[in-house]
Order: structure tokens, then C-alpha cells, then sequence
């Protein structure tokens, strides 16, 4: 088991990872006057007995995007007060990103705030949503509408509930830890390229990657919690590109696929626009070793790949802040004109 412990924006919070964590998170939910969990009900029969040896008070509930809703923070707010939850006991989720978003924000604001610990359960979670304190629901068909920046006092990543886990899911996320060793971890990105989907696929390894992932979050979101100084941007690595791709699709292909691919065609607009070296074929080699789907770009049409680009949250006066990745490990903020990214992406869907 590994332990990280950070203070983040005033804030303690421990990070645990490993296998077997049930008497570490019972040890922790000691301390608090009584304990509930929101746990995604496709759980329920997978991990009955690892659920079980939790001590807390369970209630199931459904998961996924359509759970980050006002219905379902109405359902656990009306849960929390039937129970009669105080200040002075905790919430937790047993579950993937999209309910920690939405038990995040509720305990963020139930009596002003109260405990909060998370059991995330997909790679996503432990590699990247888990941290970094950012909660949310969506509100009106705009995703991440309302939320609040909330540090949760625990996390356990237990590598146990990836052991059965869809290969659709741990794909993605391994496109958030490729992404993450891109950004900030040469060695970690190297790992990667002398991996494979199998030989990753065992608690150890795992361990490994969720432990370095989590690191590097760590390091992005202590030095800017609120995501105010262009610091936490760097995350969105992929992103730029990614978003668009999902909406392109009308969110047909999953979100790993789509970061993943904006990772390549974003390598290339920042070796096109002078700040990297030639890099994406070999994150394209590093990807199709996890089972990750390559886009062919041909069948993009670059105007309305771009449209969808000018929603992201990065655009400011016009112009696209975006993630350039400079080598390996490091990468750099950056304003690019729309112009100059459709000859960019054009380029690339004439080379593929
Ligand atoms: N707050 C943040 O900083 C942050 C960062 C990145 C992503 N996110 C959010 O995270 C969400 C995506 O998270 P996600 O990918 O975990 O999605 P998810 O929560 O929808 O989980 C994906 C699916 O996996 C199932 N599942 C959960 N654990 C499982 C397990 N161990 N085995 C088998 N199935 C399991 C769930 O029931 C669900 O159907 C998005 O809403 C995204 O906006 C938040």
C-alpha cells in the first residue's frame, strides 16, 4: 500500500492505494459520527463482499452522466435528512467519477459542509477525478453547470475494484494517466511505451500507475486549487481536441478514445507550431498498445471539429489557450488563432 498526504489549499488530505483497504477505510470512518456511503448500484453484485466490510450505512444508487442531475442530489439531500446526518458524520461514495462529482458537491454544501471521503472504483477516478477537490452536477444539457471546489479528507483506491472491471473502462483511464505522464512524467510515459494492456493488468502495476497519476495531479492542483492561474489547464491536455471529437460523435465514442486521440492531433499542432519535436506517432504507438481505437481524421471535417472547439473553456478573447506538449514530460500554455488550427488539422488529415 502507498500513502501520499498533501495540504491542499489549506486543506489535509491522505491518499491511499493499494489492495485490500477495507480496514484502512474503516479505521478512517472510526472517527466520525456515523457514516453513509452512496454506492453506484453495478457494484452491488459485482463486489458484494468487499461492500459489505465497509462500515458504514449503504444506499445504491444508479451512476453514470445522467446521475450528475439536480434529481439525484434532490435524492441524496431528501437521503441525508431522513437520516439525520449531522455535521459531525461523514459521506462517502463507493463508486466512479460521476458520483463523486455529485456526492462531492452535495457535501459541500449539506449544512454548510460536512465530511467527505471517496472510494472511487474505475481507473478514471483513481488516476484523476478522485483529486484535485473540483465537484459537479449538470444543469440544462451543460456539463459541470454547478459545482463547488471541495477537498474530500480520504481517498482509497483500491486497486481490488479494477480487477473486473469492463476493458472499455480502464481504457479510460489509461488516456488520463498517459495523459498525465505526458504532461509531467517522462518515465512514467515511457513506461507506457514498454507496457501493454496485460502486463498493466495486475494490482502491483496498477498501483503504480494510480501512485504516479496521482502525484502529478497532486503537484497541478496544489499550485492552483481554483483553477485560476492557467496552472490546472495543463490537465486538459487532450482535451481540446477530445471534447470536440465526443460532441462530433454526438458522444458515441467513449471519452478515453476521444482524449486519446486529441492527444495525437494535439502533439502535432504543437510540433507544427514549433514547440515540441515530432511526438505523436509515438504517443499514437503508445495508445494502440492499451487497445485504444485511432479516429481517422480524414473522416473529420476540420470546420466542424472546430466549431465545437470554440465552446472550450479555454477559449479567451477569441483565441484557443491550449495544452502544447514541449517533450516528453513537460508541456506549456499557449494561445493558437482558430485559423492557424484549421491549417493545422487539415495538414494532419492530408498525412493520414
Ligand atoms: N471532478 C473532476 O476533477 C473530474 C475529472 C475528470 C472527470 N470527471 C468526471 O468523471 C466522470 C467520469 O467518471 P467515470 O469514468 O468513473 O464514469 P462513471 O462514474 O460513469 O463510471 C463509469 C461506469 O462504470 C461503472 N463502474 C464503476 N465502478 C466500476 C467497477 N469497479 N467495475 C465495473 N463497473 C464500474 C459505473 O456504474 C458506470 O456505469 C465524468 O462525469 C467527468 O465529468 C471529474
Amino acid at each position: 500500500m502507498e500513502v501520499l498526504e498533501r495540504t491542499i489549499n489549506g486543506s489535509n488530505v491522505k491518499i491511499y492505494i493499494g489492495s485490500g483497504l477495507e480496514i484502512e477505510i474503516n479505521r478512517a470512518l472510526e472517527k466520525y459520527n456515523g457514516n453513509i456511503s452512496f454506492v453506484s448500484s453495478i457494484l452491488r453484485s459485482i463486489y458484494s463482499k468487499k461492500i459489505r466490510a465497509i462500515n458504514s450505512t449503504k444506499s445504491f444508487m444508479k451512476d453514470g452522466e445522467r446521475a450528475k442531475s439536480m434529481a439525484s442530489l434532490n435524492a441524496v439531500f431528501r437521503k441525508l435528512i431522513k437520516m439525520e446526518v449531522e455535521r459531525d458524520s461523514s459521506i462517502s461514495y463507493i463508486g466512479g467519477g460521476t458520483l463523486g462529482d455529485l456526492t462531492g458537491y452535495a457535501a459541500s454544501v449539506y449544512k454548510r459542509g460536512v465530511h467527505y471521503l471517496g472510494i472511487p472504483t474505475t481507473l478514471l477516478a483513481q488516476v484523476d477525478s478522485s483529486i484535485g477537490g473540483k465537484n459537479a452536477i449538470n444543469f440544462m444539457n451543460i456539463k459541470n453547470a454547478i459545482g463547488t471546489f471541495y477537498n474530500p479528507e480520504a481517498i482509497f483506491s483500491d486497486t481490488d475494484f479494477l480487477l473486473n472491471s469492463d476493458p472499455a473502462l480502464l481504457r479510460d483511464g489509461i488516456a488520463e494517466a498517459i495523459k498525465m505522464a505526458l504532461i509531467m512524467d517522462s518515465h512514467l510515459f515511457k513506461y507506457f511505451t514498454e507496457n501493454d494492456i496485460k502486463s498493466i493488468y495486475c494490482s502491483k502495476n496498477l498501483q503504480y500507475i494510480i501512485k504516479r497519476s496521482a502525484e502529478i495531479k497532486l503537484d497541478v492542483v496544489t499550485a492552483d486549487f481554483l483553477d485560476s492561474r492557467k496552472i490546472r489547464y495543463l490537465l486538459n491536455f487532450g482535451h481540446s481536441v477530445g471534447h470536440a471529437l465526443e460532441s462530433y460523435s454526438g458522444n458515441t465514442i467513449s471519452h478515453g478514445t476521444a482524449v486519446a486521440n486529441g492527444m495525437i492531433l494535439e502533439s502535432y499542432i504543437a510540433y507544427k507550431s514549433g514547440y515540441s519535436s515530432m511526438l505523436h506517432e509515438e504517443i499514437k504507438d503508445a495508445v494502440t498498445r492499451y487497445g485504444i481505437p485511432l479516429i481517422n481524421f480524414r473522416d473529420i471535417e476540420a470546420d466542424k471539429l472546430i466549431s465545437y472547439m470554440k465552446n472550450d473553456k479555454k477559449v479567451e478573447h477569441g483565441k484557443l489557450n491550449m495544452v502544447m506538449l514541449n517533450e516528453s514530460g513537460r508541456a506549456s500554455i499557449e494561445e493558437i488563432e482558430f485559423q492557424q488550427l484549421r491549417r493545422y488539422i487539415n495538414l494532419y488529415r492530408d498525412g493520414t
